[in-house]
């Protein structure tokens, strides 16, 4: 388990040798080779990928398509049992098909909206039904849908459809899985946000805002539960090529034309590595990477500006 007081021994002890090297008067050299090769010697052990012990489920909720589905076909590759999630039974089974009979692992799908108000517990009550003895110790909280346009145009249903999917569900059913994992000191999480959790977004307010809530929620659970083993990563995709755009209405905003989309396998793959590394909070990729790290520095009435551009 990485954990939070590792990194703040490892600042502790650049400060502590740059201090005394300085009082030695002890070449800069020394003073750079002190520092760095300790530092990152300790960065590659931490980030070495970590595996849970098998067999063990993963619930990857929304894969039925995109982004979940090639997550899902990550945790059959590396051995996980997997149980599907979406409300396409057609697609749900599908998957289940292929993913059961190219790896030899079980593959069980759950058909369940998370819209409604008890989705969050259905799906975890026929989770554990399936996983029986077997621990589930995975989950994924990946669906998620948008709506693109102005507040005042979209739905009521489409409204609180984004709010209960996005943040009621994904919360609860974080809840429910918790105790399990925190019983057997080991777990992980990993909730798929967005680049869109960094800035407002006029014209998809709801759903920026939305993916605002999943980061925050990822940041502040990983320090309630990191030193009781669970791990908990948040990865902020951009513009991925999946059913999004077109489902959410926004096929046409600048968002999906003028920038370099990233492909779903490509973004399931560097999110199941982060997860197995144990990385808290992270792109899939170096457009989402800079993309966080630009809006972090803009005025917040700049960040609306660009928002509203990429939303239209
Ligand atoms: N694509 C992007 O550009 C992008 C960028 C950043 C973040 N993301 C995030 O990535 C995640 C996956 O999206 P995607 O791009 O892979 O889109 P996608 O292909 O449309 O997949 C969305 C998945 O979520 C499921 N889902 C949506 N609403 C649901 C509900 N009410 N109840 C149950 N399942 C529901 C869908 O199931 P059914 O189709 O069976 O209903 C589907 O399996 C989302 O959280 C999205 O916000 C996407």
């Amino acid at each position: 388990m990485r954990s939070l007081t590792l990194d703040a021994l490892c600042w502790l002890y650049v400060l502590c040798t740059v201090i005394i090297c300085a009082a030695l008067h002890v070449q800069y050299y020394w003073v750079i080779l002190a520092v760095i090769v300790p530092v990152l010697a300790l960065q590659w052990t931490l980030s070495r990928p970590k595996k849970l012990i098998l067999p063990a489920y993963a619930l990857v909720t929304g894969s039925s398509s995109g982004i979940g589905l090639d997550l899902a076909e990550c945790f059959a590759k590396n051995g996980y049992h997997v149980i599907l999630h979406g409300r396409n039974e057609d697609r749900l089974k599908e998957a289940q098909l292929r993913l059961s009979e190219l790896y030899q692992v079980s593959v069980h799908y759950i058909a369940q909206d998370l819209a409604d108000p008890m989705g969050a517990r259905e799906i975890y009550e026929k989770a554990k039904e399936i996983a029986g003895n077997v621990p589930l110790s995975v989950l994924v909280n990946n669906a998620g849908l948008g709506s693109g346009g102005s507040l005042y145009n979209q739905s009521m249903e489409s409204i609180t459809c984004q709010i209960h999917t996005n943040m009621t569900a994904l919360t609860i059913l974080t809840r429910l899985c918790l105790p399990d994992m925190i019983l057997r000191k080991h777990g992980k999480i990993l909730n798929i946000a967005s680049v869109a959790g960094f800035l407002p977004g006029p014209y998809a307010s709801v759903y920026f805002s939305s993916k605002a809530f999943v980061v925050s929620l990822s940041q502040a659970l990983t320090f309630e539960v990191e030193h009781l083993g669970v791990d908990v990563s948040c990865v902020c995709p951009g513009p991925v090529h999946t059913r999004f755009a077109s489902q959410s209405g926004m096929e046409s905003a600048s968002l999906f034309n003028k920038l370099p989309i990233q492909s779903s396998a490509d973004c399931a793959h560097q999110a199941y590595d982060a997860l197995m590394r144990g990385k808290r909070l992270t792109g899939s990729d170096l457009l989402s990477h800079i993309c966080v790290l630009v809006v972090r520095m803009l005025p917040p009435s700049w960040r609306l500006v660009v928002a509203s551009l990429i939303n239209t």
